[in-house]
């Protein structure tokens, strides 16, 4: 694989995000939504390139004092296990500690396996299951990570 590069996503990269929330979370947004989403903390939406395509992406939001929340995260199939999402990971985590949060949630499905361990990995814990929380019923796990600076 190309050097790995990762770096705020820009709109002229929205079109490409749109497409692997498609395939990758299965969920469609209008170009709109990541934009206002990369205006209110640009930081906190990255976007991994390599080869000069975008092959993953992660975004969040500062969802309360001092904490942040990942919205999404996904790889395009063909480059996963090749360490993207934990190079998202720990960039994302760079972003919270230079914005003085403390604090990292996410929401995920619980049967969504590889993503479990990839946050357990870096330290994230279960704190609550949410009961029907996804559109088809299923259950979530909320995780957190306790950043230390
Ligand atoms: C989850 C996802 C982002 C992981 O991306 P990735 O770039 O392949 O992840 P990494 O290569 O950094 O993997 C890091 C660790 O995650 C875990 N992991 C990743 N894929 C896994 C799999 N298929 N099965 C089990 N564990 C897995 C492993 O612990 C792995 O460490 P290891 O390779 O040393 O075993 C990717 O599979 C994806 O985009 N899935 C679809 C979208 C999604 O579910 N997003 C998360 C929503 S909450």
């Amino acid at each position: 694989m190309s050097v790995l590069t990762i770096r705020v996503c820009s709109n002229h990269d929205i079109h490409i995000i749109g497409e692997i929330t498609r395939t990758a979370l299965r969920e469609a947004y209008p170009d709109s939504f990541f934009e206002t989403i990369g205006n209110y903390w640009p930081e906190g939406f990255l976007v991994a390139e390599s080869g000069g395509q975008i092959v993953g992406f992660v975004m969040g939001i500062i969802s309360g004092v001092k904490q942040a929340r990942i919205l999404m995260l996904a790889v395009q199939e063909p480059y996963r296990r090749n360490g993207i999402a934990s190079t998202l990971i720990r960039s994302f985590k760079s972003s919270c500690l230079m914005k003085g949060l403390d604090s990292i949630i996410l929401e995920v499905r619980i049967s969504n396996t590889p993503a479990i361990n990839l946050y357990g990995k870096f330290g994230f814990k279960l704190t609550s299951t949410l009961r029907g929380y996804y559109r088809d019923g299923e259950d979530g796990y909320r995780m957190e990570l306790v950043l230390q600076s």
